[in-house]
């Protein structure tokens, strides 16, 4: 490890424990050890995820809010801890403002059709930002096609940083909803959303905030952020695929309509009428993903067992020794230089495309992501076709940084 790399000053993760908790990570990719640069797409997952999912479908397999039988007594148990463990994990005030999905981007959807749809009118308009994920950008399009509003961008600079006068002035009380992701996955950009709320309040604009890739890394409180959703994916934040949680004001929750008919969002069904649920049910039609609600709950309880501050400063570390370990390679430029940034290291190499080095990174074992990470707008405003991406994730170490370094010089010599 290269004598540069910032001294850890406060508490430390005992890395190599964390590194023994993923199995995966004993694997070799072309006969090299797997180094792991791609949590932002998807992190692994340590042995008490695997285990709790594992334990579910051995001892306790059943459907949920249906039965009186002990195994789906159990089973319901199981589910509704693991809604109050992922209440706890963001500080909701209460559990039933927890809705499970199926990630992210069906929480993103399900505010925009139960939520806005009803609310909006020709003229009116719904802000995002210039660096979100299409699943914050695709949704409003539909609805703006089928309402007459419009989708309005709050700039960004060449650092990767909103432009937060421009979003400012773009708080017009057109506005209905203010879309804004928290850390972007494309540049790494940690962005003021607590100000950014404040600054909506003001207007009573609501705000959701993309969490995706906030809540692996740092301690989130929605409280504090004063947002009215909030909005993530289990399988970002080392849980299971197929799970994802939408956290509303209950209030917003209580007057929205359902998202999808069916079983459990239901208390009262005749031929001519159907009464429903109240939230957190009446949005969760059909047997839920109960193995990964429980296996969310145990990523949960896998991050605080570390703790958030734990994990933040460690990937705070890494992130200060891969920009200035990687800016030595010939070629290398980052793109996203925001002052305040999580561990995301999108680059460029020289002319050489993204898809060649990431295949050839590959090569030496080392995966990272190439392509525009499903944020198009994000590589069109720096010109580029694509972007190579190193993410960082608990298990990270600086040594697999030099390896990554090392990597991309032996590519730059295959050109
Ligand atoms: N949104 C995911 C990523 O950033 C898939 O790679």
């Amino acid at each position: 490890m290269n004598d540069t790399a910032p001294k850890m000053t406060g508490p430390e993760l005992d890395i190599d424990k964390v590194r023994s908790d993923f199995p995966i990570l004993q694997r070799t990719v072309h006969g090299k050890p797997l180094v792991y640069f791609d949590t932002a797409a998807s992190a692994q997952r340590p042995l008490p995820v695997i285990e709790a999912v594992d334990n579910f479908y051995r001892n306790h397999n059943a459907n949920i809010h249906r039965g009186v039988h002990t195994l789906s007594q159990e089973a319901t148990d199981h589910h509704e801890q693991a809604r109050a463990k992922v209440a706890g994990f963001i500080n909701a005030p209460s559990d039933q403002e927890i809705v499970f999905t199926r990630g992210a981007t069906e929480s993103i959807n399900l505010v925009a059709y139960s939520f806005l749809r009803p609310r909006l009118q020709p003229g009116d308009e719904i802000l995002i930002t210039w660096m979100e994920h299409h699943s914050n950008i695709v949704p409003w399009q539909f609805l703006c096609e089928e309402t007459g509003a419009s989708l309005k961008v709050v700039p960004m600079n060449q650092r990767g940083e909103l432009e937060m006068d421009a979003l400012a002035d773009m708080l017009t009380e057109r506005v209905k909803l203010l879309g804004v992701v928290q850390v972007s996955n494309a540049l790494g950009t940690v962005n003021p959303v607590a100000e950014i709320c404040a600054m909506a309040r003001k207007k009573e604009i609501p705000v959701l905030v993309d969490g995706a890739q906030a809540t692996p890394h740092q301690a989130v409180d929605v409280q504090a952020l004063g947002c009215d959703f909030y909005c993530f994916s289990g399988h970002k934040m080392y849980g299971p695929t197929g799970i994802g949680v939408l956290w509303g004001r209950y209030e917003h929750l209580q007057a929205m309509t359902p998202y999808q008919g069916g079983g459990e969002m239901i208390r009262h069904v005749t031929f001519e009428k159907s009464e429903f649920n109240d939230a957190p049910g009446k949005f969760e039609a059909g047997t839920p993903n109960i193995a990964g609600a429980i296996g969310l709950g145990a990523a949960v309880d896998y991050l605080q067992g570390l703790g958030m501050d734990k994990v933040a400063a460690w990937e705070a570390r890494l992130l200060a020794y891969g920009t200035e370990r990687l800016a030595q390679v010939e070629g290398f430029r980052m793109i996203g230089t925001a002052a305040n940034k999580a561990g995301v290291m999108s680059f460029v190499l020289g002319d050489i495309h993204a898809n060649d080095v990431g295949t050839l990174v590959d090569l030496h074992g080392v995966a990272i992501r190439t392509g525009h990470h499903c944020a198009m707008p994000v590589v069109q405003y720096f010109g580029l076709p694509a972007t190579a991406r190193a993410s960082l994730g608990i298990y990270n170490t600086m040594e697999e940084i030099d390896t990554l370094a090392e990597a991309l010089e032996k590519t730059n010599a295959m050109f």
